[in-house]
């Protein structure tokens, strides 16, 4: 499929609707490498370097919110090799940019359970999340260890011990919603996936439940700021009724 290239990266129609909060499944980096014959955490690396790309192009093209799904709780099944690899990947994008992303207005969180990740990484991950907790350019959510199933699981039992705590009496969704990892987060308007696979592989099902998705062939590594703003486009040309007539 030829995607066709906008003039610039802030080529969203004008007077269209657009997501607030765009959430992507950034999937394709091994085949990426693997086609040029190359290890697969060098499909990783291009990977990390694309999220700094597409993180900057966001406030510029009307995206408040940006979600990304950088290792669910199923990667663990991957070679002790790529799974120490991604982590290092995620120790070095973390600190490089931490620096930039505070002067840059960027707030950063992250959603997924942290206690099976590395002591020194979930130190990093707290101590960026502090940094840049007062910046409002972008919200930008990195989800680690996260499995959407899991994070239910945590939710529910946190809304449990609520309930034996009697703080809530009946609950209701915004009750559940508030035990998520995303608790306070808008629910994203979009959903991306690279690399032409149609699946949600855990990602996000409670809080994606009225998202729009976009499926895309573009492998991760290949994914420009113009892909994003011909997709965003798109997205205004869609019809959300959210049930009703
Ligand atoms: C996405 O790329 C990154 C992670 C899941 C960590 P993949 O590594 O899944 O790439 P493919 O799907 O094997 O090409
Ligand atoms: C989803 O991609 C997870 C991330 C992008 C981090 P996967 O490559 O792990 O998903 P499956 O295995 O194809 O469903
Ligand atoms: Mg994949």
């Amino acid at each position: 499929m030829a995607w066709p290239r906008g003039a610039a990266t802030k080529a969203v129609a004008e007077g269209t609707s657009r997501p607030r909060h765009v959430a992507v499944i950034m999937d394709g980096n091994g085949r990426w490498a693997t086609e040029r014959g190359w290890p697969r955490l060098v499909g990783h690396r291009r990977g990390a370097e694309r999220v700094k790309q597409i993180v900057r192009a966001c406030p510029d093209l009307g995206v408040d919110w940006l979600t990304i799904y950088a290792f669910s709780t199923e990667n663990w099944k991957r070679s002790t090799e790529e799974v120490l690899g991604l982590m290092k990947i995620f120790r070095r994008y973390i600190q490089r940019e931490a620096e930039e992303m505070s002067g840059e207005g960027v707030r950063m969180r992250f959603i997924g359970e942290r206690s099976r990740l590395d002591r020194k990484l979930q130190e990093l991950m707290a101590s960026i999340e502090a940094r840049t907790a007062g910046n409002t350019r972008l919200n930008l959510t990195v989800a680690i260890n996260y499995g959407g199933r899991d994070e239910l699981v945590r939710a529910s039992t946190r809304l449990a011990e609520r309930i034996v705590r009697g703080e809530v009496t009946s609950p209701s969704e915004a009750d559940l919603a508030d035990c998520m990892d995303t608790a306070g987060h808008p629910d994203p308007d979009l959903v991306i996936r690279t690399s032409g696979e149609t699946r949600t592989s855990n990602f996000l099902p409670w809080q994606a439940a009225y998202s729009e998705y976009e499926f895309t062939p573009t492998l991760w590594p290949d994914f420009t700021p113009d892909h994003l703003a011909t997709i965003l486009d798109r997205f205004g040309l869609r019809d959300r009724r959210f049930g009703g007539a």
